[in-house]
């Protein structure tokens, strides 16, 4: 082409970047790889190998292994032995080992783009200037982090051997996303890449060896799911971080469910994309390009669903079909080409069945003039106009380079359509009123949120998601609690369990008890003793009169209610409802209602709130001293030392208090010419299974710690001692907790807890029976609530201490991004 014709048709010329350092890389190991385990490269066992090919020609690159159960097993013994030392070394050391996998990430940037890109299919443009610098940053930032964390993380252990699956999209980056918290805090992994792109990390671990990290910190496993259920299997691994689809996310939930595996899940997204009316449209649009065709659409917080007001919406129609004609699909290598290559064939069916489908529920299909090259698999960019939002395209994930577009009219309506999916990861909004975006970045439920920009990451803020997005966050201080076990448990079930029996911590000494009267001297004080503020009246009571059956009730929007099937429990001398499965579900709708206004009841109403429950506690004192002292023993329930307990409660009650208004988020200084602020934010409906160990203590802290963040709870409490829970709800009553705040189903744990673990209007559940722990993680699965699955431990008994692991699990963390300037 000549000069005068760039000129006249200013059409890109090609630009090729050389694929030589990776090719040659790929010679060098005769294009066939065994398996990282233990510091040392080994053939499979069983000697399967598969073939990865480049998607933009379809031409196999290099034979992968194929790990089986015997080469799991070797990876799990070499990552067990290398823990001791990889802790005992401490954090300075690890740091220096970060700090050299972020130089040599650096030092090789070029070889690792070009390989990336071509197994992926995924622009140079992009592995060159976005993945690979990310990588290296991450494994800076968590140098820091390991070197910092016996004195931001005091007490905090490693959680141990921790099983890493990564998905096909960003295979180097979520490597980095995985490995870099996980060694920072001294634990050890095995990572599976996907199998469409195993070649980075195979790359990664010989990085590792560069380097001279001990032998078994990091193995690099390959394989395709059943390796990667091998994994998820595994009795010798403790925790599972996983990112991919949603339904192999469901399927690791369920496989864990009990096994005190601690999970981190990053799932799917359908994330909205607000264009309202005052944005600056060209900007909006090139923000548009960017959200849905960066990485071929291939991406879980790809803003796929465009949701613009209604009166500028032609005109970003118009405008985003204009931008799409210009883009340009084709070699990704090339250094010019927007669009790259879809990573399978699989993949590339999934995207135009789903397109087609689409089109048979009425979708309007706009795809640009030009033509998809012929070789290897392109998928061209689309855009869907004329959805429902309610059909497949609006409501699937397409993990491709299609947009569905829809309308709202207000800004509310708007919210409505951005929260109406199952999934809550991320959401990007346009706008140029400061006071709007702020209100829908509140309101949108997405682990991160991009004002007036889009596809913003870095190492200091954390990434993950609301709700079927999955639970855990990767990066930002928030991200390295997915690796640690907080101080007295908080982390896996197998691990508390440990805990309770650990010899030194039976011997601890009871924590001196407040001044505050026991049953025992209660019971010594003279009949009618003067009690301040009740009256001194003898009760005339003749010796045969029976005496007054009390029978307690449950506790639902704020009033005392019979049980559905009209059955009480006998416990000690009294009798409480018997819950069933009707008003467990009550209990959730009124709880869903009015979790709305709590959470939008400022922090220093929360505050005050509790603080006046506090009061309304200690006058119900002496009812409740004595629903302690009527501990069912027989039951099996542990002794209970009632001056602790209730001291414990008032103390507890003071804290969360407190921190309703303290328990803020932080601002993180991430390399952006703006502002990223985290919010911590309420789950929601969170489930609390109460156990029999502090039943006051035991009972107030979660629900406070709750309801502090803007929750609602629904509790189910102490099967063996649920009367302290009845004299809460009398406290309740005379307190301004809003009706439904608080909903108490008592009852036989094994009739209501299911109920309460599968149903999809509970958020979260906090799970302090150990009998229910496994149950209630595998009946999560539905709608993928957050677990949190807990023994008898100190931490329960002790939360004025330690209230931010109560508080952690009661928020979750929202990014958001705000840019600065012109
Ligand atoms: P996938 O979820 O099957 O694969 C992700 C990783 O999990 C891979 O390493 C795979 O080998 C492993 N894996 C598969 N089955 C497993 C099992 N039963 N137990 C343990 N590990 C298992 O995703 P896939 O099939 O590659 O893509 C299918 C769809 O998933 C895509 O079309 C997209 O919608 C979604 N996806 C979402 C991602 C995200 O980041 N949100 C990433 C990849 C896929």
């Amino acid at each position: 082409m000549s000069v005068t014709e760039i000129f006249q048709t200013m059409d890109w010329g090609p630009a090729p970047e050389a694929a030589a350092p990776a090719t040659e890389w790929l010679d060098a190991h005769g294009r066939k790889f065994g398996l990282f385990i233990g510091g040392e490269w080994r053939e499979p066992q069983e000697g399967r190998f598969f073939e990865t090919l480049n998607p933009a020609n379809a031409k196999p690159l290099a034979q992968i292994a194929q790990a089986g159960a015997a080469d799991i097993d070797r990876a799990v013994e070499a990552a067990t032995k290398a823990l001791k030392e990889w802790q005992a070394i401490g954090g300075h050391a690890r740091a220096r080992y970060l700090y050299a996998l972020a130089r040599q990430v650096q030092k090789n940037s070029r070889f690792l783009a070009v390989l990336e890109t071509l197994d992926n299919g995924k622009p140079i443009r992009e592995t060159r200037d976005i993945d690979v610098p990310l990588v290296a940053r991450h494994f800076y930032y968590h140098a820091g982090w390991a070197q910092l964390m016996e004195a931001e993380l005091p007490g905090y252990r490693p959680v141990g051997v921790c099983g890493q699956i990564i998905p096909w999209n960003f295979p180097l980056l979520m490597l980095a996303w995985k490995i870099a918290p996980a060694l920072a805090t001294g634990n050890t992994v095995i990572l599976k890449p996907a199998e469409f792109t195993s070649l980075t990390a195979l790359a990664f671990a010989e990085i590792c060896e560069r380097i001279g990290l001990p032998p078994g910190v990091v193995n690099v496993v390959t394989g395709d799911g059943e390796t990667g259920k091998l994994i998820v299997g595994h009795p010798g691994i403790h925790k599972i971080a996983f990112t991919g689809s949603t339904e192999v996310g469901r399927m690791i939930r369920t496989k864990t469910a009990g096994s005190g595996k601690k999970l981190s899940l990053e799932l799917g997204g359908k994330s909205p994309f607000l264009i309202f009316d005052d944005a600056d449209l060209d900007s909006a649009v090139e923000g548009l390009v960017d959200a849905i065709w960066f990485n071929q659409g291939q991406v879980c917080c790809a803003g796929s669903r465009l949701l613009v007001q209604e009166s500028v919406a032609e005109r970003v129609i118009a405008k985003t079909k204009a931008r799409m004609e210009k883009l340009r699909v084709g070699d990704p290598l090339d250094k010019a080409i927007d669009i790259g290559a879809i990573v399978a064939p699989v993949q590339l069916q999934r995207i135009s069945t789903l397109v087609e489908q689409g089109r048979q529920e009425g979708a309007e299909v706009f795809q640009p003039s030009w033509a998809c090259p012929k070789e290897g698999w392109f998928y061209p960019p689309t855009l869907l106009t004329h959805v429902e939002p309610a059909s497949t395209v609006s409501q699937i994930e397409i993990f491709g380079p299609v947009l569905v577009a829809m309308t709202f009219r207000t800004p509310s309506e708007a919210v409505e359509l951005a929260n109406n999916t199952v999934y809550g990861l991320a959401a990007s909004v346009w706008t140029e009123n400061v006071n709007l975006a702020h209100e829908i970045a509140a309101r949108v439920k997405a682990g991160t949120v991009w004002i007036n920009c889009t596809n913003q990451f870095d190492a200091a803020s954390g990434f993950g998601g609301y709700r079927e997005s999955g639970f855990g966050r990767e990066g930002g201080k928030e991200g390295l609690y997915e690796y640690v076990i907080a101080p007295g448990g908080g982390g896996s079930l197998k691990d508390e369990r440990r805990m309770t029996r650990d010899p030194e911590r039976e011997n601890t000494p009871a924590r001196e008890a407040p001044h505050t009267p026991t049953p025992q001297n209660l019971s010594t004080l003279a009949p009618n003793a003067q009690f301040p503020g009740v009256a001194n009246t003898p009760i005339p009571q003749h010796p045969n009169t029976p005496p007054l059956d009390r029978t307690h009730k449950l506790y639902i929007g704020g009033k005392q209610v019979r049980p559905d099937g009209g059955l009480s429990l006998q416990v000690g001398e009294q009798e409480v409802g018997r819950g069933n499965r009707k008003d467990v579900r009550n209990a959730v709708e009124v709880a869903i209602a009015a979790q709305k206004g709590w959470a939008a009841a400022t922090p220093s109403l929360r505050t005050q709130i509790l603080y006046y429950l506090a009061e309304n506690l200690e006058a119900a004192m002496a009812p409740m001293l004595g629903a302690l002292g009527g501990a069912d023993l027989a039951s099996g329930a542990p002794a209970i030392d009632a001056d602790r307990e209730f001291g414990a409660a008032i103390g507890v009650v003071f804290t969360f208090a407190a921190k309703a208004d303290k328990f803020d988020g932080l601002v993180h200084p991430a390399p952006f010419k703006g502002v990223v602020y985290t919010q911590n934010e309420p789950i929601g409906v969170v489930g609390i299974v109460c156990g029999d160990g502090a039943p006051l203590a035991g009972l107030i802290a979660p629900i406070c710690a709750a309801i502090a963040m803007g929750n609602a709870v629904v509790v189910i409490p102490s099967e063996a001692n649920p009367l302290p829970a009845v004299e809460l709800y009398r406290v309740l009553d005379t307190s301004d907790v809003p009706g439904g705040v608080v909903d108490i189903v008592t009852g036989r744990h094994d009739e209501i807890v299911p109920t309460l673990a599968a149903h999809d209007g509970i958020d979260a559940i906090w799970c302090f029976d150990p009998k229910l722990g496994a149950e209630v993680e595998r009946l999560s699965v539905g709608n993928l609530k957050q677990t949190w699955v807990a023994g008898e431990i100190d931490w329960l008994r002790d939360p004025v201490a330690r209230p931010d692991l109560l508080l952690r699990h009661a928020t979750q963390v929202k990014n958001v991004w705000t840019p600065i300037g012109e």
